[in-house]
């Protein structure tokens, strides 16, 4: 654990509806991760999920349009498998039977932070290396 890096405010995840951000893992690619409010019976109030589907590695954000958060879920765009915005597990669609894998952060003081050890901040918003959507291009995992 190499501390902790302040993302953003739980009100502008809230505000926003999800809010983007990129880290570097271990194996030095780009992952792009998810923030997504999440209300649960202990009053959570913001989770991180890796943007990418577990069906098709589609991602669940897509800039200029968002991600779509729906009812507590994250709906994917490509065949709208919709995963727990708390849990990030997902019971429906292609993609029934997964969870998204998830980075570490914690809430303190109505504030967002990156505590996970295994990866680094690199910026807001999405990776900078993306290619064209088709193609073999490199796609990005955690293994947590
Ligand atoms: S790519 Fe997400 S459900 Fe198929």
């Amino acid at each position: 654990m190499s501390g902790r890096y302040r993302l953003t405010s739980v009100e502008t995840v809230e505000n926003e509806g999800t809010w983007l951000f990129t880290v570097r893992d271990e194996r030095d690619e780009d992952v792009e991760v998810l923030l997504v409010p999440c209300e649960d019976d202990e009053g959570g109030a913001v989770e991180a999920w890796v943007n990418s589907c577990t069906h098709e590695a589609q991602p669940l954000y897509r800039e200029g349009v968002g991600a779509a958060v729906r009812e507590g879920a994250v709906v994917c765009p490509k065949h709208g498998s919709m995963f727990d915005t708390c849990s990030g597990y997902c019971d429906n669609g292609p993609a029934a039977e997964t969870t998204l894998p998830s980075v570490e952060i914690s809430v303190e003081d109505g504030q967002v932070y990156l505590t996970d050890g295994d990866v680094r901040f690199l910026r807001a918003g999405p990776s900078e290396d993306d290619d064209d959507d088709d193609g073999p291009s490199s796609t990005s995992h955690l293994r947590l």
